[in-house]
């Protein structure tokens, strides 16, 4: 499928500006690839009528829909569960012992996609229902993309979204299959957990949280965009927060605000001098 340049850089230069997602040119093709059923479906003959109509001062809805599309929202449950091992287990238990008196965590998946990260939290905590009785465990989980936050909130995955990443007898365990071959996540899950739609490109939600995960999102954005983001997490962040990225990301070189747990090696702590938090307002 053709798509000029000028589209691309339109396409793109969109895509940044509304979420600070980067498509260098090595990765312009995934444009053509990803907007073409829009192009269809809204009945345009080429990629280039699309991107002028986006560009137009009528074009506001489907400026949305094309930057929804163009949005990576690959997720899977349990993802890295060799990381959550180390979240879940020693990093959560320091944290349940500096917390025992408040018996309060706050936690934050910033880019959650269509859901199946805060919904890994969310069984590890109903999963240990007598350990964590009496404390008030609050998962907050965002993203830019309206869809996955729709999605997420209705709890409803395909067979192979719930197939990848659980094992049979966590299925069993979490989701009721409904008529056709979705599957759907259990009330007390769904309840667990709180959606929003926000972008990581603004100021975080109140804080401060205990558990910041921000997994695959910061990747492809700007090293200065990044390096903002990372400010902002710290500032959202309590003075021993954990903070929890993608397999193979670090903090090394992009920021000064996180520095890697001592205790827990691929994990991450605020520094010292990082921005001062944010408090929720009481
Ligand atoms: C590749 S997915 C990763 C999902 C999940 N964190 C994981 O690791 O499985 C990246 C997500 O980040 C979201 N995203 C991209 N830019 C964002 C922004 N500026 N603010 C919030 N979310 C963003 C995308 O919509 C997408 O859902």
């Amino acid at each position: 499928v053709e798509l000029s340049a000028a589209s691309g850089h339109l396409l793109a230069g969109l895509l940044e500006a509304r979420t600070g997602q980067q498509l260098p040119l090595s990765r312009r093709w995934r444009i053509a690839a990803v907007l073409q059923p829009l192009a269809r479906e809204r009945g345009f003959k080429s990629l280039d009528d699309l991107a002028a109509a986006v560009a137009a001062p009528s074009g506001g809805a489907l400026a949305d829909a094309a930057v929804e599309a163009l949005l990576n929202n690959e997720t899977f449950f349990c993802r890295d569960r060799a990381a959550f091992d180390l979240l879940l287990g020693p990093a959560l238990a320091r944290l349940e012992q500096s917390r025992t008196a408040e018996r309060r965590l706050s936690i934050w998946c910033a880019g959650c996609s269509t859901g199946q990260e805060a919904y890994t939290l969310a069984m590890h905590f109903a999963g240990q229902r007598l350990r964590w009785q009496g404390w008030k465990i609050d998962i907050l989980a965002t993203d830019v993309s309206k869809a996955a936050i729709a999605q997420a909130r209705s709890g409803l995955y395909s067979q192979f979204e719930v197939q990848r990443g659980l094992s049979a007898m966590e299925m069993l365990r979490w989701f009721e299959q409904q008529p056709g071959s979705s599957w759907r996540i259990a009330p007390e899950l769904r309840r667990a957990v709180r959606f929003e739609v926000h972008s990581l490109a603004s100021e975080p939600p109140p804080g401060p949280f205990d558990i910041i995960l921000c997994r695959n999102v910061l990747l492809y954005f700007s090293a200065a965009m990044r390096r903002t983001v990372f400010d902002r997490l710290a500032a959202a962040a309590a003075p021993d927060a954990v903070l929890m990225l993608g397999a193979g990301e670090t903090v090394g070189g992009r920021t000064d605000a996180f520095v890697s747990d001592p205790e827990c090696r691929g994990l991450f702590v605020p520094s010292a001098d990082r921005p001062t938090p944010r408090r929720a307002a009481s």
